[in-house]
């Protein structure tokens, strides 16, 4: 004996409304609109009847399978709708979070200056190259247009270490004084296009509040086919405007003397000075930044780059000289002196956003 269509509708319908998920749903779909459903078994019953019957017949059952299957797609949707919202519930991070309380570190402000410097270099295709702390004299000085006795050692205050395997001075090794050795090592591994920059550690016999013994510098080399003075003017320029997040800023270039540059020069940024404050961008007073100039071509040949094809230019500057200005610390001394008070208060949390506003101070020196 059939089922009423009235009955089968209703049942069908309330089944619907309590499938708890979509392969509930698609079973239930089966038994009645399957090829043995029991809907599809009243449509087969349909030929027996007479034509006014079937007539009749049929559109009653039409209409309850356009009800039912109308129902099937509103279940369908509000489970997909749910299975979705329980997975997104579950996959849920709350990042949001507050660190702990007893988180007391900081980033040291040498390390925010770097990250910072990167991040700019690295938004203009600067890759990031590295060379050691302890490096032979012609890393450091030969292949850098320095050879021994050359006057411009004099420039810096040098630590030698013996090499045990050798008496002559001239094979001791040095705690690099700049990381300038790092221009001979890219090139020596790796032909131009190159366009790198390195930061690390150097050392020098130096010591009062703008100097300490180790200090940090970033070096820049660019070379290629078409490298200019101008390409280096515009690369710095743009630099300082991204570091001390000013629109514009006057800069200028004073002739200076590098032996691994030729020209040399040195870059000031317009700023003013009061007793109190250094105020970085317009104002009458000029401050040193950094080092640069183009690559001398005897650098280029002791690395076995031609000269005649290929010009570069190369910078230097000094990170923690950078980060005093900047966050207006006045002794370089305490950078290195472990002091939890002074890295509390000079350092910054692991999660904050770099901010330029920090105060600025410092005075003169060069590369460091
Ligand atoms: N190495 C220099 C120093 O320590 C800084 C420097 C100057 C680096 C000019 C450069 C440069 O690459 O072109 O004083």
């Amino acid at each position: 004996m059939m089922e009423s269509l009235e009955n089968l509708k209703n049942n069908v319908l309330d089944q619907i409304s309590q499938a708890a998920d979509i392969k509930a749903l698609d079973d239930i779909k089966v038994a009645v609109l399957g090829k043995k459903g029991s809907l599809t078994e009243q449509m087969k019953g349909l030929a027996a009847l007479s034509l006014e019957e079937k007539k009749q017949k049929g559109q009653e059952l039409n209409q309850v399978k356009v009800a039912i299957e109308a129902a099937f797609d509103d279940k369908r949707e509000a489970l997909a709708a749910a299975e979705m919202n329980a997975k997104l519930a579950a996959e849920t991070i709350d990042v949001t979070l507050p660190i702990r309380d007893e988180v007391q570190g900081r980033i040291h402000p040498v390390s925010k200056i770097y990250e910072e410097v990167a991040a700019i270099f690295g938004e203009m295709g600067f890759e990031i190259a590295d060379g050691p702390d302890i490096e032979d004299q012609f890393h450091n000085f030969n292949a850098l247009n320095t050879p021994a006795n050359h006057p411009a050692r004099q420039m810096q205050d040098t630590f030698y270490i013996t090499n045990p395997e050798s008496a002559n001075f001239d094979d001791s090794f040095v705690v690099r004084t700049q990381t300038s050795a790092v221009q001979i090592r890219t090139m020596e591994k790796k032909q131009p296009p190159i366009r790198i920059i390195a930061p690390g550690r150097t050392y020098r016999s130096d010591y009062d509040a703008t100097h300490t013994p180790m200090f940090h510098q970033v070096e820049g080399l660019v070379v290629d086919k078409k490298t200019t003075f101008a390409n280096l003017k515009g690369c710095l320029y743009d630099f300082v405007k991204a570091f001390f997040e000013l629109d514009d800023i006057p800069v200028r270039y004073r002739p200076s003397y590098f032996p691994f540059t030729e020209p040399s020069a040195e870059m000031d940024i317009g700023c003013k000075k009061s007793k109190t404050e250094l105020k970085i961008g317009a104002g009458n007073d000029w401050l040193e930044i950094l080092g640069c100039g183009m690559v001398h071509p005897n650098v280029l040949k002791a690395c076995n780059i031609d000269p005649d094809e290929y010009q570069g230019f190369a910078f230097g500057l000094g990170l923690d000289r950078l980060a005093m200005l900047k966050y207006g610390i006045p002794d370089l001394r305490t950078f290195f002196e472990s002091d939890v008070r002074w890295l509390k208060h000079y350092g910054f949390l692991p999660l904050d956003l770099s901010s330029m506003t920090g105060g600025l101070s410092g005075q003169g020196g060069s590369a460091r």
